[in-house]
């Protein structure tokens, strides 16, 4: 069964359809990479998987379960938005920690508020903290960030910072884990160190959705490349086909221009 199957995503703004039919599937432990050019709707898409957005056609359904459908009453679409987004996790491009927090207070924010709503959770409080406190400096560990547990963002570099928001984004365990060219921001030296751990995690088989402009990384990491353009998928499949040997013009274009910079 899919981890992740979207259908037909569809998402205007104003008179402008952005997204104008977006499918694709994803098996457990799968990567796929979007590429694409600035303005093709990338973004766009992983904000419609995350419920940041509201698609205004398709589907999305998680594990077999629908989590959303457009097609669906609206009563029903609504219901729940919070639960429906723990099935994902999302790594931005600018990191986007808080700044009043250490590395250790963001991994494990989350987790301590939504613990408030477990049975007994008063009774518990000391073990549940306890137990959330330990996942997160395991986490931050298997980033590489056992010395930087209480340093605030600030203390940290931008590579530092963006190890700290993929131990957030995983603190909660979901089932799919989005990146929005998360090393956009990053000077190539600290790109590396960030890709090097991404590339961990696709190797302990997490199921990653990644939007990147690092063609190089994509083909070494992914299952499945994905090119879009204009709101709409042009190419899709293996990184040897889609990279290697595109069959669409508009997608060898895209890729000269990458091997021209
Ligand atoms: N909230 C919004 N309101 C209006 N237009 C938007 C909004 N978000 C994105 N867009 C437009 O949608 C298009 C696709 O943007 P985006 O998804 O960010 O593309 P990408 O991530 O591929 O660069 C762009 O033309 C952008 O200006
Ligand atoms: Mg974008």
């Amino acid at each position: 069964m899919a981890v992740l199957d979207v259908k037909d995503i569809r998402k205007s703004f104003g008179q402008t359809e952005i997204l104008k039919g977006i499918s694709f599937s994803l098996e457990k432990g799968q990567v796929v990479s979007i590429i694409g050019s600035s303005g093709s709707g990338k973004t766009t898409l992983l904000r419609c998987l995350n419920f940041l957005e509201t698609p205004d056609g398709g589907s999305i359904a998680v594990n077999g379960q629908t989590l959303f459908d457009a097609a669906a009453p609206a009563a029903q679409r609504e219901a729940d938005i919070r639960r429906k987004r723990l099935h994902f996790g999302l790594v931005f491009q600018s990191f986007n920690l808080f700044p009043q927090y250490t590395a250790l207070e963001n991994v494990t924010l989350a987790g301590r508020l939504l613990a408030k709503e477990e049975p007994d959770y008063k009774d518990r409080k000391k073990d549940i903290f306890a137990r959330i406190d330990g996942e997160a400096r395991q986490l931050l560990a298997q980033m590489g960030l056992s010395d930087r547990m209480d340093n605030y963002p600030h203390q940290l570099s931008g590579g530092q910072q963006q190890r700290v928001a993929i131990a957030r984004a995983l603190a909660l365990r979901p089932d799919i884990l989005c990146f929005d060219e998360p090393t956009s921001a990053l000077d190539p030296e600290l790109t590396q160190e960030v890709l090097r751990v991404i590339r961990q995690l696709a190797d302990r088989q997490t199921t990653m959705v990644i939007v990147t402009h690092e063609m190089a990384f994509a083909r070494d990491v992914s299952t499945q490349v994905i090119f879009m353009d204009d709101g709409v998928v042009v190419e899709s499949g293996s990184p040897e086909q889609v990279i290697g040997a595109p069959t669409q013009e508009r997608t060898r274009r895209f890729l000269d221009s990458y091997n021209q910079a």
